[in-house]
C-alpha cells in the first residue's frame, strides 16, 4: 500500500537532474513515476480515502461498461454486418483485450488516478499527456451526458409499462431530436452526484446492486430470447463482406468504453497495485463474454435484416418471441438502472482525472479540492456533474457518441505506446503486472485502435479535430504556463537519463 499521508515531495528530492522547462522542451517535460506515485491521494486540503476492495474495483468497470451500448447498439451494427456482428463484438473486443493488458500493466505500475492521462505524462511529456487527458474528457465528460440523454426514453418505455404514464417529448426526448430540455438527463446525473458527494465507498456500493441488476437483465434476455432461436438466421452469416465486421466493430465500440474506470480509481483503492490489474481484466472478460452472448442470441431470433431502425431491439425481441409486453417493461427497467450506473461510475472517473491533471496544474486549482469529512473532491464533482447534467438536457449529442469512441481509441492508442516507452525507459521499476509477449500485444492493440479509429466517418473525424484543436488552444493559453513543472521545473524529469 502506498504512504499517501506523506507530505507532497519536495521539489528536487527525487530527481537528480533537474532542468529549466521552456519553449518547445515545455511539451516534453516529463513527471517522474516516483513522484506521481508519492502525490497518491493528495489534494489541496485533504487526501482521497482509500477504500475500494478489487470487488468493488472491477464492479466500477462494469459498471462504466455495460450499459447504453448494449441496450440500443444492434440495431445500428446489425444491418452493418449481418450476423457476423458477433465477430464484430469479438474483433471490438480483442481491440479493448489488448488496450486493457495495457491498461493493467500501467494501473500496477503507477496507481494514480489520471489514468493514462497519467501514464502518458510520465513516458511521452506533458503536450501528450494533455492530449490524452483532453480525449478522456471526451470518453468521460462528454459520454456521461451522452449516456444521460438515452435514459429519458427508458424510463418513459418503464413508466407507460407501468403505471401507463409517459412524461411529454418535449422534456424527454434527446434535444434536437423532439425534445427541449431533457428532465430525465439531467435528474440521473444529479442523482448521481448525490451518491458521489457521499463518498466513494458508498457510490461503489450503489454500484455494486446496480451492475448486479443489469447482469440479471442481460442473463434473462439471453435465456428468453434463446427460446426463439432459429438457425436458419445463421445461414448467411457474413452477407456484407469481411469488411463489414470492422465497421461495425468500430461502432459498437462504444460498448465497450469503461472497462479502464477502475483505473480513475487508483488512489482511492486499498490495494492498487495488486487489484487495479485485476480488476481491469476481470471486468473485460465478463462484459465481453455476456456481449457475445447476447448479439448471438438476438441474432438468432430475429433475421438480421429487422434491426435495422430498431432503438430497443433488445426489448423488441423479448416481447416478440413471448408474445408478451410485459417481458419489453422488465428489460427497460434493467436499461434504466443499468445506464444510471453508467452514469454514476463514468462521471466518477471524471472528476478523479481532473483532480490528477489540476493536481498537476493544467486545469483550476478548484478541481483538486478534497473534502476533508468525506475524502472527496467535493467541489469538483458538483462542478462535473452540474455541466455533465446540463449539457445532456440542451445540447443535441447524438452525434457525439462515436466521437466519444474515437477520443477513446485514442487515448488507448497512447496507453499501448506508453507501456512499451516504460519497459524501455524504465526497466528497474517493479511491475505487479506484465503484460505477455513483450511489446507484441501492445503493437497489436496500437494498430487495433488505428484500424478503428480509421473505420469511424469523416463526419466523427471532423468533430474530433475540432474538440483537439479547442484543447490545445486551452493548453497553450493555460496549462503550458500553469503546469506545476513550469512553475517548479525542477520537478520535471530530464529527457532520456536511463
Ligand atoms: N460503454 C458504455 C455504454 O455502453 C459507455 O453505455
Amino acid at each position: 500500500m502506498l504512504d499517501h499521508g506523506a507530505a507532497p515531495p519536495a521539489e528536487d528530492t527525487t530527481v537528480p537532474t533537474a532542468r529549466k522547462t521552456s519553449g518547445l522542451s515545455a511539451l516534453t517535460r516529463r513527471k517522474p513515476v516516483e513522484d506521481l506515485v508519492a502525490e497518491g491521494g493528495q489534494g489541496e486540503g485533504g487526501s482521497l480515502r482509500r477504500s475500494l476492495s478489487m470487488w468493488q474495483l472491477t464492479m466500477i468497470s462494469i459498471g462504466a461498461t455495460l450499459g447504453t451500448g448494449i441496450f440500443v447498439v444492434l440495431g445500428e451494427a446489425v444491418p452493418e454486418a449481418g450476423p457476423a456482428v458477433t465477430l464484430a463484438f469479438v474483433f471490438a473486443g480483442l481491440t479493448a483485450l489488448f488496450s486493457a493488458l495495457s491498461y493493467a500493466e500501467l494501473a500496477g505500475t503507477i496507481p494514480v488516478a489520471g489514468s493514462s492521462y497519467s501514464y502518458a505524462y510520465a513516458t511521452m511529456g506533458e503536450l501528450v499527456a494533455w492530449v490524452c487527458g483532453w480525449c478522456l474528457m471526451l470518453e468521460y465528460g462528454v459520454s456521461v451526458a451522452a449516456v444521460a440523454v438515452g435514459w429519458g426514453d427508458y424510463l418513459n418505455e418503464l413508466l407507460d409499462g407501468t403505471i401507463g404514464v409517459t412524461l411529454p417529448e418535449t422534456l424527454s426526448a434527446p434535444p434536437g431530436d423532439g425534445g427541449v430540455f431533457n428532465l430525465p438527463a439531467l435528474i440521473v446525473v444529479v442523482l448521481a452526484m448525490l451518491f458521489l458527494l457521499g463518498g466513494a465507498r458508498e457510490s461503489a456500493r450503489a454500484n455494486t446492486i446496480m451492475v448486479g441488476v443489469k447482469i440479471a437483465a442481460l442473463v434473462l434476455f439471453c435465456a428468453v430470447g434463446f427460446m426463439g432461436f432459429k438457425s436458419g438466421n445463421y445461414s448467411d452469416f457474413m452477407p456484407l463482406g469481411i469488411g463489414s465486421v470492422g465497421a461495425a466493430g468500430a461502432i459498437l465500440f462504444f460498448s465497450y468504453i469503461g472497462f479502464d474506470a477502475a483505473s480513475t480509481a487508483g488512489e482511492e483503492a486499498k490495494d492498487p497495485k495488486r487489484d487495479l490489474p485485476r480488476a481491469i481484466m476481470l471486468s473485460l472478460v465478463i462484459v465481453t463474454a455476456l456481449y457475445v452472448l447476447v448479439a448471438a442470441v438476438a441474432v438468432g431470433a430475429w433475421d438480421w435484416k429487422k434491426f435495422a431502425g430498431s432503438e430497443a431491439s433488445l426489448a423488441a425481441i423479448m416481447n416478440d418471441v413471448t408474445g408478451q409486453s410485459f417481458w419489453g417493461t422488465l428489460l427497460a427497467a434493467g436499461a434504466v438502472i443499468s445506464i444510471a450506473s453508467v452514469v454514476l461510475t463514468v462521471l466518477y472517473g471524471q472528476t478523479r482525472i481532473l483532480f490528477a491533471m489540476s493536481r498537476d496544474g493544467l486545469v483550476p486549482k478548484v478541481f483538486g479540492k478534497v473534502d476533508a469529512r468525506t475524502g472527496t473532491p467535493r467541489v469538483n464533482t458538483l462542478i462535473v456533474s452540474l455541466l455533465c447534467g446540463v449539457l445532456a438536457a440542451v445540447v443535441p449529442l447524438g452525434e457525439l457518441v462515436n466521437a466519444t469512441s474515437i477520443g477513446t481509441l485514442f487515448a488507448f492508442a497512447l496507453v499501448n505506446i506508453a507501456v512499451v516507452v516504460l519497459r524501455y525507459t524504465r526497466k528497474d521499476m517493479e511491475r505487479s503486472f506484465k503484460v505477455p509477449f513483450g511489446p507484441v500485444f501492445p503493437v497489436l492493440g496500437f494498430l487495433c485502435c488505428g484500424y478503428s479509429m480509421y473505420s469511424l466517418d469523416l463526419i466523427t473525424w471532423a468533430y474530433f479535430g475540432a474538440w483537439m484543436a479547442a484543447g490545445l488552444v486551452f493548453y497553450f493559453l493555460y496549462g503550458m504556463r500553469r503546469s506545476r513543472l513550469a512553475t517548479a521545473p525542477a520537478l520535471a524529469e530530464a529527457p532520456a537519463e536511463k
